[in-house]
C-alpha cells in the first residue's frame, strides 16, 4: 500500500519534512522500524524468498548489490505495495570510479587535483547507476592514506587532508546534484569514519591507533568536510580505532559527528562490521554487539543480522533507548523523502541518457588526461614527435588489456567497453608510424622470461620504446593489500633486457598504488604514472604520449623509495634532529669500526636517506613553469584577517600546459608542533608559451586554525613561511606574522 498521503507534500520545506517523517514514524511498530534499520543484501537478478518476504513484513530498509533494473524496481513493489506502510526501500551499490563508464580510480582523479573533472566524473557515475535504479553509493572513501602497501589507497584520495577534503566534497556534490530529488542524483556516502587509513603495516582491517589530536588535525578532517558539503550518509570503519571498534565508537559516532558537528544525515555500519566486534573481543556475542553499535550511534546495520534478530529484546529489557531509535529511523525515513522516494519509487530507463554516451566517455578521458603524472622526462623524450619517428615498440602485459586498466571496485564495468593503449596508439599513429607489439610477459607477476626475445627485437626494429607496466587491478583495492610494492614478476628484468637496446623508454605504469620505482628510474627516459586509468586510459595516455594534450596531474600521496620508509609524507613533524643533506650519510660512505656517534645525528635512514623519491605535489608537463617573485600583501595581519600571497608564474617552454599551482604553509611555534609544511590550497592555471601570470592566494587566519593539546580549535598568533611552487618542495618562500 503506497502512502499516497506524501504525494503533495513539500520535500523541501524543513518543517513538512519533519511533519512527515513524524507521522510516518507514528504508524510504525518498533519491528518495523527496526526493519528500516536493516540492509539486507541483494542476489543479483533475481529475489530469494526471504528477501521478498521480509520485505513484505517491513523489516528491510535497503537492499545492497542489486543493478538489474526489473529486479530493483520488483524489489521497490514488493516494499511500496505489499508491506503495510509501504517505504521505499534504498538501493546502495559501490559505485566508486563509475558504474558502465568507468574512471581513472579514485586515487588517480585525485592526482588531477581538478574538483570540476571530479564532480562531473561523480555525476555521471551517478546518473549511470540511478538508470540502474541505484540511487545510494557508497562513496567518496576519504580516509587519509599514507601507506601505499594499503590496497584500499586506490580507493582514497591521497595523503592530504586538505586536498581530500577539496576533492571529497567535489565527489559528493556531483554524486548529489544541486538536489538529492534531481533526476539523476544519488546519495553519498562519506566512508570510513573513521582512521581506517592508519592500518597498522598498511595491512587491510589492521588496528588503528592514533592519538586524539593527530585525528582531529588530520583524519577527521575531510570528514568534517563531508558534513559541510551535506552528505546524505557516513559509513563506519571495520577497524578497531585505539582499543574501541569503529563501529561500537561514541566518541566518534556521538561526541564527534552529532554533538560537535551536528550531523543530521545517517550512518550506516560496513559490511558485517557489528558482528565483527564480537572477533575484535570487543563484545562478548551479537546482541552485546547490536547493544554497542545503536547506542554507539550506527543507524543502520549492513549485512549482518544482529539489529533484527536482538533490538526488539534489547529495547523490552530497557539496555536501549526507543527515543534513540526513533531519531535513527527518522534520518533514515528523510533520506527515502528527500530522494524523492515516496512520490516515484520506481526507475524508468527511458528518464536517463544513455550508458557510455559520447559525453560520459569525453568526461572519463578528460579526467584520465588530468590524473596521468609525468614524473620524469629525460632530455624531453616525451612527447614523441610522429614526423620524427618511424617506428615505435609498444611492450608490456598492461598495453593492450582492457581489464586491468579499469582498476579495483568495479563491479559493473565491461572490459568491452575499454579502449587499450594498444587500440589507442594505433589510431593515434598507426597510419604513420610503424607499432610493432609485444607483451614481453604473460602477465604482471608472470614468472618466466620466454616473451623477452620477441620484446627485445621489437625494441631493437623500433625508433623509440613504449612499456606500459604495473599491477594487475586485483592487486589493490579491499582486503589486496602488499608488503613489497615494487614492480611485480619480471617486469624489472623485463625493463633491463629493453634496456640493452639502448633505445629511449617511455615507461608508462598502470597501478594502483606507488609503486617503489628507485630500480629503474635510471633506466628509462620518462615516465608517465596512469594508476588504473579506465575505460578510456588507452586514449587518454596516446594523447599524452604524442603531445596531443600535455601531462597536468600532480601526485596527491608521496612515493617511496623504498618501503622501509613508509609511512612518508610531505606533512612530516621537524623532529628536534630535522635531516638535511648535510647530516643525511649514505651508509656505504661511512668507514668500517665508525663509532657510534659518527653519523649525521640527525632523523633519516642509513640506506634511504630521508627524501621520497617523488615528492607529494610532485609531476610535469611539456611546459616549462617557473615561479617568481613571491609577494605577501602584509607582513602583519591580526586574527580575523586575512592575507594575500601571490607570484607570478611563467611558462618558458614551447607548449600551452597547464600547471597546478600549489601554497603550503608552516606554523613555526604551536601549541602542538606543527607540519613542516600543509597544504592550504591550488589552482589550475594555463599557460601559453612565453606567457606570464600573477597568481594570487588568499588567506584568512582561520585556514591557519589546528586543534591544540586540550582539543580546541585555534590560530595562535605567531610567525608563518609561505611557499607556492609546483610541488611539496618548491623552494620560494615568503613569511607573515599573525598577532592577537
Ligand atoms: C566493505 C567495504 O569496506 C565498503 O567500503 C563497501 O562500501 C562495503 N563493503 C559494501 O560493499
Amino acid at each position: 500500500m503506497h502512502s499516497i498521503k506524501f504525494l503533495h507534500q513539500d520535500i523541501h520545506d524543513e518543517g513538512s519534512l519533519k511533519n512527515m517523517v513524524s507521522e510516518l514514524l507514528s504508524q510504525m511498530g518498533l519491528d518495523e522500524k527496526i526493519g528500516q534499520m536493516s540492509q539486507l543484501c541483494g542476489s543479483g537478478g533475481w529475489i530469494p524468498d526471504h528477501l521478498a518476504d521480509a520485505i513484505r513484513a517491513g523489516r528491510v530498509g535497503s537492499v545492497l548489490n542489486e543493478v538489474d533494473l526489473d529486479t530493483v524496481n520488483e524489489l521497490q513493489r514488493l516494499a511500496v505495495e505489499e508491506s503495510r506502510l509501504g517505504i521505499p526501500l534504498l538501493n546502495g551499490r559501490d559505485v566508486i570510479h563509475g558504474f558502465k563508464t568507468i574512471l581513472p580510480i579514485p586515487l588517480g582523479q585525485a592526482a588531477s587535483w581538478d574538483p570540476t573533472i571530479i564532480s562531473e566524473g561523480a555525476r555521471i557515475s551517478a546518473v549511470e547507476a540511478a538508470s540502474a535504479g541505484v540511487n545510494w553509493t557508497f562513496a567518496p572513501m576519504i580516509d587519509i592514506t599514507r601507506d601505499p602497501r594499503w590496497g584500499r589507497i586506490a580507493e582514497s584520495l591521497g595523503e592530504d587532508p586538505y586536498l581530500c577534503s577539496v576533492l571529497g566534497s567535489a565527489m559528493i556534490k556531483g554524486f548529489q546534484g544541486a538536489d538529492l530529488d534531481e533526476n539523476g542524483s544519488i546519495a553519498a556516502c562519506a566512508k570510513h569514519f573513521a582512521g581506517y587509513g592508519a592500518a597498522e603495516g598498511g595491512r587491510d582491517y589492521n588496528t588503528a591507533n592514533i592519538p586524539e589530536n593527530e585525528m582531529r588535525n588530520v583524519h577527521l578532517r575531510p570528514f568534517k568536510a563531508a558534513v559541510d558539503a551535506d552528505a546524505a550518509t557516513f559509513m563506519s570503519a571495520f577497524c578497531d580505532l585505539n582499543g574501541v571498534p569503529a563501529s561500537g565508537n561514541s566518541w566518534l559516532m556521538d561526541q564527534i559527528l552529532r554533538q560537535e558537528w551536528e550531523y543530521d544525515g545517517f550512518v550506516v555500519s560496513d559490511w558485517e562490521s557489528i558482528v565483527e566486534m564480537t572477533v575484535h573481543g570487543f563484545t562478548g556475542d551479537d546482541e552485546q554487539a547490536a547493544l554497542e553499535a545503536v547506542n554507539a550511534g550506527i543507524d543502520m546495520e549492513m549485512a549482518s543480522s544482529t539489529y533484527r534478530d536482538h533490538l526488539e529484546n534489547l529495547v523490552a529489557a530497557g539496555k536501549v533507548d526507543l527515543k534513540q531509535i526513533d531519531k535513527m529511523v527518522s534520518r533514515i525515513l528523510e533520506l527515502k523523502f528527500k530522494l524523492g522516494l515516496f512520490r516515484d519509487p520506481y526507475t524508468n530507463p527511458e528518464n536517463y541518457p544513455e550508458l557510455l554516451n559520447e559525453s560520459h566517455l569525453q568526461i572519463a578521458k578528460e579526467a584520465a588526461v588530468k590524473s596521468c603524472v609525468l614524473l620524469q622526462n629525460k632530455n624531453r623524450v616525451l612527447p614523441l614527435k610522429k614526423t620524427a619517428l618511424n617506428s615505435v615498440a609498444l611492450i608490456g602485459p598492461l598495453a593492450d588489456d582492457g581489464y586491468e586498466q579499469m582498476g579495483t571496485w568495479v563491479f559493473d564495468g565491461d572490459e568491452a567497453n575499454s579502449i587499450s593503449c594498444l587500440s589507442a596508439i594505433k589510431e593515434l599513429a598507426g597510419s604513420e608510424l610503424e607499432i610493432n607489439y609485444a607483451k614481453g610477459i604473460e602477465s604482471t607477476r608472470y614468472k618466466d622470461q620466454d616473451g623477452f626475445a620477441e620484446a627485445v627485437q621489437a625494441a631493437e626494429k623500433s625508433d623509440t620504446v613504449i612499456m606500459v607496466l604495473g599491477e594487475e587491478s586485483f592487486m589493490s583495492g579491499e582486503a589486496h593489500s602488499r608488503a613489497n610494492i615494487d614492480l611485480p614478476g619480471q617486469q624489472e628484468e623485463l625493463i633491463n633486457a629493453i634496456a640493452t637496446t639502448g633505445k629511449p623508454i617511455v615507461l608508462v605504469v598502470l597501478a594502483g598504488r606507488p609503486l617503489t620505482l628507485d630500480k629503474v628510474v635510471d633506466k628509462v627516459d620518462a615516465i608517465l604514472y596512469a594508476w588504473h586509468p579506465g575505460t578510456m586510459g588507452g586514449p587518454a595516455i596516446a594523447d599524452l604520449i604524442f603531445g596531443v594534450e600535455s601531462p597536468s596531474g600532480k601526485l596527491p600521496v608521496t612515493f617511496p623509495k623504498a618501503v622501509g620508509q613508509i609511512p612518508i609524507y610531505y606533512a612530516t613533524k621537524n623532529t628536534g634532529r630535522p635531516p638535511s643533506d648535510e647530516s643525511c650519510i649514505q651508509m656505504d660512505d661511512v668507514p668500517a669500526r665508525a663509532p657510534q656517534t659518527s653519523l649525521g645525528m640527525a632523523s633519516f635512514h642509513l640506506d634511504a636517506g630521508y627524501k621520497p623519491l617523488f615528492p607529494f605535489g610532485h609531476g610535469l608537463s611539456y611546459g616549462e613553469f617557473h615561479y617568481v617573485k613571491i609577494t605577501t600583501s602584509r607582513s602583519h595581519i591580526a586574527l580575523g584577517e586575512s592575507i594575500d600571497i601571490a607570484v607570478d608564474l611563467i611558462n618558458t617552454g614551447e607548449r600551452q600546459a597547464e600547471e597546478v599551482v600549489q601554497l603550503y604553509v608552516r606554523d613555526l611555534v604551536g601549541n602542538v608542533t606543527r607540519p613542516i609544511k600543509e597544504l592550504k590550497g591550488f589552482k589550475r592555471i594555463k599557460l601559453n608559451p612565453g606567457q606570464r601570470e600573477r597568481v594570487s592566494f588568499s588567506l584568512h587566519t582561520d585556514d591557519l586554525a589546528f586543534y591544540d593539546r586540550n582539543m580546541q580549535l585555534i590560530t595562535e598568533p605567531g610567525q608563518f613561511h609561505v611557499w607556492i611552487g609546483g610541488n611539496s618542495e618548491a623552494p620560494l618562500w615568503a613569511e607573515f606574522e599573525v598577532h592577537e
